[in-house]
């Protein structure tokens, strides 16, 4: 929506949100908010470890949770969870809240970008390429029907794609005044 308070970025596991968004954050002066390091500090325990103990629905409902906590506050450039598009309140209230950029990535990006990593539970058995082909093709009308802007990472390094989305944003996005109200004079 726009204008809007908060930046919300959304878009598949290895698209740059987390990095991106902190550099985002920078150049608007803005607190950033990643959603799922939100999710660990509220749980007390890694991501990993809640899929492991409680399950995928056991995370979505802790996402949400955190999402809803994290949009009704202060403003923010805010880094989504790949997979918090698959509910729809979360989608309605991402899109009536924030101005949603849609970071995309294809999966040989993704592949080479999270070659290393351990710590995203769905790619942690079976056919990493296959899951990512499957999850583009079940979620990328999800991130589609609700992005105001669509912004392609590949070929970008975090920080070019940063100054390039910021450079673009700076037309694109209206920043909405923040709900705070100041404090009344005594
Ligand atoms: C998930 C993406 C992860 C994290 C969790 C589930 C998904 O976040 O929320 O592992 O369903 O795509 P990133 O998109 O930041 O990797």
């Amino acid at each position: 929506m726009n204008p809007a308070r908060h930046l919300v970025l959304v878009g598949p596991m290895g698209a740059g949100k987390t990095s991106i968004g902190r550099c985002l954050a920078r150049h608007f002066r803005m607190a950033f908010v990643d959603s799922d390091q939100e999710i660990e500090r509220r749980t007390g325990a890694g991501i990993p470890t809640i899929f492991e103990c409680e399950g995928e629905g056991g995370f979505r409902a802790r996402e949400r949770d955190a999402l809803a906590g994290i949009l009704a506050g202060p403003d923010a450039v805010v880094a989504t969870g790949g997979g918090v598009v698959l509910d729809p309140g979360n989608r309605a209230l991402l899109a009536a809240s924030g101005f949603v950029v849609h970071l995309q990535a294809d999966v040989p990006a993704q592949v080479e970008r999270l070659a290393r990593d351990r710590s995203r539970p769905l790619l942690a058995s079976g056919d990493r390429e296959a899951t990512l082909h499957r999850l583009a093709t079940e979620r990328g009308p999800l991130y589609t029907g609700i992005a105001d802007l669509a912004f392609d990472t590949r070929h970008l390094s975090a920080a070019d794609a940063a100054r390039r989305l910021g450079a673009l944003l700076e037309s694109r996005w209206r920043r909405a005044p923040s709900g705070v109200q100041p404090e009344p004079a005594a």
